[in-house]
């Protein structure tokens, strides 16, 4: 693709505007490095209003990076219960251990050792860099995208990784000499705010309509230009709420894959009839003697969707290789995906 040119005029328009207009968000009242990092991954695929008492809660529990980097597992993954995409936890931890090693505790101000650090891709490095830093970073994510496509009425994909690429550069090539944080995020917060995704874009309120190629042409619905999306596979799951005096049956999932090492009710594929249920339970050694079908829940993942039948059965005995955790122990001290913790309702 011919090399995208943006208008230098870009900061001049969405600084003021950002200015008088952006969202009063926690992560843009301070300067901390680290908390600006950890609002950027909570950021990563989970919506603003759901991010911001995640975010307060784990800077109260882990105010600083050393803090993080000693987290204990558990802790660090209760922190992160129902916020999905447990990677990101683990990798924060990682990350925060390697600032400890390498950079004596200090997060590094370079944009490629922000980039070396686990957990952190061109899209977080350039928000870190440019946010904490003042760096002349874009940050380009998917509201970035939708901006530049409908501003430029670019008829690329914008998910070819060169076609990002470019708009990168371009949009390095017009950092302001100053406010190169609120720039970012005023890309980000128009893309967020006044250019929508779904449903048409607010214009008529927007600072860059005079500039804007979709507009212009009428367009704005067909930018940007994306790749057909996978389809989600749907797959039938049987959960087990096995009872006993008020404790339930939690065991922890495998090292790999989806919510891996994270708790869970003990459940298999398929949708069970009953007597398999039963069958089960009695395999496990538990001594099921009474059960109830409590009905069907939906969870829906990045690539797969679970629709789970949750079946309550009441116990003899609590047979090793599960935990029996009571209630009180489930809300606050093991981490429960939301996928599970929507069976108990
Ligand atoms: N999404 C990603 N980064 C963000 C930020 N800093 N503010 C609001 N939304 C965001
Ligand atoms: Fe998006 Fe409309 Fe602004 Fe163009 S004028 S950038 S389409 S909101």
């Amino acid at each position: 693709m011919k090399d995208l040119s943006l208008p230098p005029a870009l900061p001049q328009l969405l600084l003021p505007w950002y200015r008088a207009n952006a969202r009063d968000l926690p992560w843009r009242r301070t300067r901390d490095p680290y908390a600006i990092w950890l609002s950027e991954i909570m950021l990563q695929q989970t919506r603003v209003e759901a991010v911001v008492t995640y975010y307060l809660r784990f800077l109260e529990a882990l105010p600083a990076i050393r803090n993080l980097a000693e987290a204990d597992d558990e802790k660090l993954l209760k922190l992160w219960e129902g916020l999905g995409y447990y990677t990101r936890a683990r990798n924060l931890k990682k990350a925060a251990q390697k600032i400890m090693a390498e950079h004596g505790g200090v997060f590094p101000d370079t944009y490629q050792e922000i980039l070396a650090l686990p957990g952190i891709g061109p899209y977080t490095a350039g928000a870190i860099a440019s946010i904490a830093f003042e760096l002349p970073r874009p940050a380009v994510d998917g509201n970035v995208l939708r901006v530049i496509a409908r501003l430029k009425a670019l008829k690329e994909n914008v998910d070819v990784p060169t076609v990002r690429k470019n708009i990168e550069r371009s949009l390095a090539g017009v950092y302001p000499a100053e406010g190169r944080g609120d720039f970012t995020q005023a890309l980000m917060e128009l893309g967020a705010v006044v250019c929508l995704p779904n449903g048409l874009p607010k214009c008529k309120i927007c600072p860059l309509a005079p500039l804007c190629a979709a507009r212009k042409e009428n367009t704005v619905l067909q930018y940007p230009v994306r790749s057909v999306k996978k389809s989600r596979r749907a797959e039938q799951r049987t959960v087990l709420l096995m009872v006993h005096k008020g404790r339930t049956a939690i065991c922890k999932r495998g090292g790999a894959g989806l919510l891996s090492s994270l708790w869970e009710f003990p459940n298999v594929e398929g949708k069970l009839s009953k007597a398999e249920v039963l069958a089960l339970a009695d395999d496990f050694g538990a001594g099921p003697h009474e059960i109830e079908r409590c009905g069907e829940k939906k969870h829906v993942f990045t690539h797969i969707e679970w629709r789970m039948t949750v079946w309550r059965v009441e116990c003899d005995c609590m047979p090793p290789g599960f935990q029996w955790a009571t209630q009180e122990e489930l809300a606050s001290k093991y981490a429960l995906p939301t996928a599970f913790k929507i069976c108990l309702s």
